[in-house]
């Protein structure tokens, strides 16, 4: 083979793999919008609060994606759906505010994409991050004993403290990273419905 016709081939082996890799992709979801709710005029995907972004940071930092997919299949090839991991799958659509969009790949623990569905309430989050074996007494989840602060108690027990037994004279508080984490896991749930994905 001459060589120019060796370069033609690389060139458009390139070209091949860019369109697969990059053009594809474009076209199906580089130009994807949210809906705008005809009754609220709110978008839906609902957009995530500014806290609920940097908790997206803290979740990538603290390597929960090691264990944690963001996405739910089904209800065709998967058991996502019947294991309560969300009311509907995941679609392209849902991460469309999210930066960075996680999705992840590892089972080790549950689904995520809905747990501010399944676990509401800011303190029992707080307290599964501190110490998963305090909600779930078999809890393989690994504790995050470093987003809490141990502080004096002084003139009283706040508000956000962790309802934890502890002495008198102490009280256990979040930090910054912990509320943020928690307002991020608050925000994921896909409980509205899109037209790819309605809800049933
Ligand atoms: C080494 C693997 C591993 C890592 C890393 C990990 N988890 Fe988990 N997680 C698990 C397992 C296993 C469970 C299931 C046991 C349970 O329900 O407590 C779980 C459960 C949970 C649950 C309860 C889920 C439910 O359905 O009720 C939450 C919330 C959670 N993890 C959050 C996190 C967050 C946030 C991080 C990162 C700060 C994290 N996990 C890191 C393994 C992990």
């Amino acid at each position: 083979m001459k060589s120019s016709h060796a370069l033609i081939l690389v060139f458009l082996l390139l070209l091949l793999t860019w369109a697969g890799q990059v053009a594809l992709g474009f076209f199906q979801v580089g130009r994807m919008e949210p809906i705008l709710d005809e009754e609220t005029n709110y978008p839906k995907p609902p957009a995530a609060s500014g806290l609920a972004q940097t908790g997206a940071r803290v979740f990538a930092s603290e390597g929960c994606l090691e264990c944690h997919s963001l996405s739910a299949r089904g209800p065709t090839g998967s058991a996502d759906l019947t294991r309560g991991w969300g009311p509907r799958r995941s679609v392209p659509r849902d991460y469309l505010f999210r930066e960075p969009a996680l999705i992840g790949l590892s089972r080790v623990g549950s689904d995520l994409s809905n747990i501010g569905l399944r676990v509401p309430e800011t303190k029992d989050l707080m307290l599964h991050l501190y110490n998963p074996r305090q909600r779930n007494a078999k809890s393989n989840c690994p504790p995050h004993p470093w987003l809490f602060d141990t502080r004096l108690a002084g003139t009283g027990i706040e508000n956000e403290a962790l309802p934890l037994p502890s002495r008198d004279w102490q009280q256990l508080l979040p930090t910054y990273k912990a509320k943020a984490l928690v307002a991020y896991l608050q925000s994921l749930r896909t409980d509205y419905s899109l037209p790819e994905a309605p809800l049933k």
